[in-house]
């Protein structure tokens, strides 16, 4: 799969970009990531990316010419429908959902802004799609970007191997995931649970079941709603509501 990033600050993607999973699977050609300067695509002798907003006030706003001339230099060589996706506080609230939505494309170009944000006929013109990564507000769209690229890279086949793999993950099937201990098993005063180090693998696997569910319905029940739960783990939700009912007597 492939990304191209359209920013004024690629240097501050480059190093979590070569690290770790994203470093390897850029290795192993499971993704490219293309970094664009924006400054780049300016016809001015000052590479001029921004002006102040029309009607007044403070801050400035990204101008248009030098981003539509990115993204439609980037994209003339591409076949299909390519998702030009705008970083913003107002898109759509990524999760994991949209993240597997978009794990289903080649190709992928994200726009990051600053300063105000951007001219309003990106949003209206050129950008396919929206995406927020939560309420509140960040100073730029790179750090937006980086979460995107990094949990769809996650799920695309081949990048993670066997150990990693994302099944297990928290919001993959609609939970949380278990707690998870190591070595050693007392530290400090405080003990690993006794099913983890009693090699009964079916007791272990029972045990992770219910923690996750437990931590779902304690932290994040609204979830539950939307879970996909066997039988089993319905039966085990039922008891553990009983039990956080009795409890709350
Ligand atoms: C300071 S913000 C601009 C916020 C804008 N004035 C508003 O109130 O909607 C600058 C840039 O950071 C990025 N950004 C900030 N917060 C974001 C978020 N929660 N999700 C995605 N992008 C974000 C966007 O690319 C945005 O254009």
């Amino acid at each position: 799969m492939r990304f191209d990033v359209v920013t004024l600050f690629p240097e501050v993607m480059e190093v979590y970009l070569q690290t770790g999973i994203l470093g390897k699977a850029q290795e192993s050609s499971r993704i490219e990531v293309h970094l664009h300067h924006l400054r780049d695509y300016t016809t001015d002798r000052h590479r001029t990316t921004d002006d102040e907003p029309y009607g007044g006030g403070g801050g400035m706003v990204m101008k248009p010419e030098p981003i539509f001339a990115a993204v439609e230099s980037i994209l003339e060589d591409s076949q299909g429908d390519v998702p030009v996706i705008l970083l913003t506080p107002q898109g759509r609230v990524f999760d994991q959902a949209i993240a597997r939505e978009l794990a289903g494309s080649e190709r992928i170009a994200l726009i990051c802004g600053r300063y105000e944000g951007v001219d309003e006929r990106i949003r209206e013109h050129l950008a396919t799609d929206e995406i927020s990564i939560g309420d509140y507000v960040l100073s730029g769209g790179e750090l937006p970007a980086m979460v995107l690229i990094d949990s769809v890279s996650r799920l695309l086949p081949g990048v993670l191997g066997d150990s990693e793999a994302t099944e297990k993950d928290s919001h993959t099937n609609g939970l949380l995931e278990h707690p998870h201990y190591t070595r050693p098993s007392v530290f400090r005063c405080w003990e690993v649970p006794e099913v983890l180090l009693s090699g009964d693998h079916a007791r272990i696997a029972g045990w992770r079941v219910e923690q996750s569910l437990r931590r779902t319905l304690l932290r994040r029940p609204e979830l539950l709603d939307q879970a996909r739960l066997t039988d089993e783990e319905r039966g085990i939700l039922e008891e553990l509501m009983q039990a956080e009912e009795e409890d709350s007597k």
